[in-house]
């Protein structure tokens, strides 16, 4: 199987689940170690077969300097989803890719740069982060913001309490609905935004999360004062072939797997589809 998945795109490699980690009620990290290396940059994307199921994109969560070992964080919402959390270890699923063009890391070198996140949009986040923690020293200053609807469906939170703690980073997280658990802000991320001392004319702010969160996102950075060249958002159109083949994920002039997931905003603002 694995012999021919570089030569033919559709052939997936046949990957072992090591660990799977129940991360909210709904969404679960699963650990694979596919049977060859596949070496992802932040933000590409791999496609997951589960046999005799089907096939989805998902980005990577894990860090890209170890690409023997493939984390994807993953929400339970349908047919192949559903699946996944049934997934245990020692079964084998297949996967392919990397595929599309992932996070321009070389260009944000000696900027102030803000992350902002949302729900399911942590897990390629968090494999940017991880990116940047490799190169902190490179970067001005970096800032995540992050939002959930409760800290129930907040993913990784034990590790973004220890990112809190680094010197790199300036971090804060909000909930929609706290509970007594939660000591932090309570409201939408956009109300978290703002406070970043940086200069928002000259920094790189970077968008991951459900549509309605990046459409309202987006609309808050760019009154900010964020350019708009200067502001990334990671797509998830529906796929199938992941290589500009079929046209499913057509986003106006582009298609979403081989131009991106992720654009600059003064590329694809034209398009109302954008927010769908
Ligand atoms: C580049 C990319 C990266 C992604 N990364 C992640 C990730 O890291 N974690 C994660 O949980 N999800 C991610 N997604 C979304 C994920 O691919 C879908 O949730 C998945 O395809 C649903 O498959 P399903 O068979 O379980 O659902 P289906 O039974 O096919 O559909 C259930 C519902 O999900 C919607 N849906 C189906 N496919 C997609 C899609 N590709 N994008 C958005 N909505 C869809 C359908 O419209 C329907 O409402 C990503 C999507 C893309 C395109
Ligand atoms: S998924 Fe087929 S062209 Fe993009």
């Amino acid at each position: 199987m694995s012999s021919c998945s570089r030569k033919n795109p559709y052939r997936p490699i046949e990957t072992e689940v090591i660990e799977t980690v129940q991360e909210t009620p709904t969404i679960r990290t699963i650990k694979l170690k596919p049977k060859e290396p596949i070496p992802f940059k932040a933000g590409q994307f791999v496609e997951l077969t589960i046999p005799g199921i089907g096939e989805a994109p998902f980005t990577p969560s894990s860090r890209p300097s170890t690409p023997e070992i493939i984390h994807l964080t993953i929400m339970k919402v349908g047919k192949v989803t559903e699946k996944v959390h049934e997934l245990q270890a020692g079964d084998i699923v297949g996967l392919r890719g990397p595929l599309g063009n992932g996070y321009p890391i070389d260009d944000f070198i000696g900027k102030e740069i803000l992350v902002v996140g949302g729900g399911c949009g942590f897990a390629p986040l968090r494999s940017l982060m991880y990116s940047f923690f490799e190169i902190s020293g490179k970067l001005k200053k970096l800032y995540f913001r992050g939002g959930c609807r409760s800290p129930q469906e907040m993913v990784y939170r034990k590790e973004t309490e220890e990112w809190a703690k680094r010197p790199d980073l300036n971090l804060k997280l909000t909930v929609d609905k706290g509970d007594e658990t939660w000591k932090g802000p309570v409201g939408v991320v956009t109300t978290i935004l703002d406070d970043a001392a940086m200069d928002y004319a000259t920094g790189i702010a970077i968008v991951c999360g459900p549509p309605i969160m990046m459409k309202f996102a987006t609309k808050k950075l760019l009154e900010m004062g964020f350019k708009k060249d200067h502001l990334y958002l990671s797509m998830e159109k529906n796929m199938s072939c992941g290589i500009g083949k079929c046209g499913h994920c057509r986003l106006g002039i582009y298609y979403a797997c081989k131009d991106g997931p992720v654009f600059r905003f003064n590329q694809i603002e034209s398009y109302p589809e954008i927010w769908d």
